[in-house]
């Protein structure tokens, strides 16, 4: 396992197809999620030699927290399917790894389930329902499973459409038509994981069924549960109710960022939800400077969508970003092997970082800024 596409290949060949697909898809035609990449390929490197890279420190803050990595794990819905329990493992891994693991609403495993299995805290993405009771029951939830972050993703009230999960018939548990039979018959090593796993629903929304229709599909939850009215009033709201840090997941326009900025939250994560919602919009990375230009003094910034390598990672910090997620890469460590692969993932990266560090002069990641680009006026 020598880079993220190698754990890529092998979660293709252990997860079964309709939970691979999901993870690998971008909405509608994908030409936001190849740009995501080919913009990141784009940007250049500006080599350094002879400057002492004996002593590097790749250690941070993420709103305030000491983390041994500039980097998250990423709110990524349906882990558990990746890999039995694969919501717990992510985070132990995080853990020893020392970063930040963000839990999605989406979850297999439940808020409680990972606090009761982790040591330290983790933070938790909302979504934000209709119903703001249950969205308020959410929150509360994770204050007294003390969440250290709440990350209020503001990109995904409605869902852009992922052609291979309707195709797929993609829901959990997966139905058991010969189709998807067949495949999980192939796939022992997941099937075993799954069933021993807590649990094979969404563990956020169990109890929660206020309506008829197929509850085991993502998509039925968002379009009946999810509330397309959100508006920055409700950011108050939820500022309101929730006692601890608040970071905004999802700003990719310089008026939107310039509003973030003002509500009080922590930090902002440009992002366009790793090319999933709005397909033909611009890649996070080419929008990633203007933003950081505007509010970077004003608000904490994040960024995701398409980081693959440790190159990657450099890029964000590079063009002003403080920290970053991290999303598919370490997805395809869990399904290649659980906490170990997610390790595996995190491990990749960090050696990709410090390399790249090392060959461009920079010693600490807090001094990673855009000399360590080519041609650096590119992108100011
Ligand atoms: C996501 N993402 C996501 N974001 C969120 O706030 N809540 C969620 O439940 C999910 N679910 C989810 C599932 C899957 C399979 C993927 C790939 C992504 C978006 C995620 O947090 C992040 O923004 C992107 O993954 C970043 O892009 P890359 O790194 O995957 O290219
Ligand atoms: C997704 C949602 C759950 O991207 O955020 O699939």
């Amino acid at each position: 396992m020598t880079c993220i596409e190698d754990l890529r290949q092998l979660a293709a060949r252990k997860v079964p197809r309709a939970f691979f697909d999901y993870v690998e898809a971008g909405s509608y035609a994908e030409e936001t999620l190849r740009a995501n990449r080919t913009d990141f390929e784009r940007i250049k490197f500006n080599q350094r030699v002879l400057v002492d890279a004996s002593n590097r420190d790749l250690s941070t803050t993420m709103i305030g927290e000491p983390v041994k990595l500039p980097f998250a794990l990423a709110p990524v819905g349906l882990c558990g399917m990746q890999h039995g329990d694969g919501e717990i493992l992510a985070c132990r891994a995080a853990h020893k790894a020392g970063i930040p693991f963000c839990l999605s609403t989406m979850s297999i495993c439940s808020i409680e389930d990972v606090a009761g299995a982790v040591e330290k805290p983790f933070w938790f993405q909302i979504y934000v329902m209709k119903d703001r009771g249950f969205t308020q029951s959410l929150i509360e939830r994770a204050i007294a499973a003390r969440c250290s972050a709440l990350v209020l993703t503001v990109d995904l009230q409605v869902l852009g459409q992922r052609h291979c999960d309707i195709r797929n018939g993609m829901s959990v548990p997966p139905e058991l038509k010969l189709k998807n039979l067949l495949d999980i018959m192939t796939k022992p090593a997941w099937a075993m994981s799954v069933l021993r796993g807590k649990r094979m629903n969404f563990g956020n929304l169990a109890g929660y069924v206020p309506d008829q229709g197929n509850i085991n599909s993502l998509s039925y939850w968002i379009a009946n549960q999810f509330d397309p009215s959100l508006t920055w009033k409700d950011v108050e709201w939820i500022k309101s109710i929730w006692p601890g840090k608040l970071i905004l997941k999802g700003i990719f326009n310089l008026e939107d960022a310039k509003i973030a900025a003002q509500t009080g939250a922590e930090a902002l994560v440009v992002s366009n939800h790793g090319g999933r919602q709005l397909d033909g919009a611009s890649s996070a990375i080419s929008i990633l400077p203007r933003i950081t230009d505007a509010v970077g003094s004003n608000i904490e910034i994040m960024f995701d969508s398409g980081i693959r390598s440790g190159q990657d990672v450099m890029r964000a910090l590079a063009l002003g970003a403080r920290s970053c997620f991290i999303g598919r890469a370490y997805v395809y460590g869990l399904g290649a092997g659980g906490r170990k692969g997610v390790l595996r993932a995190i491990d990749i990266l960090r050696r990709e970082l410090d390399v790249t560090m090392a060959l461009t002069g920079v010693s600490r990641v807090q001094d990673i800024d855009r000399r360590v680009l080519a041609d650096s006026h590119l992108y100011s």
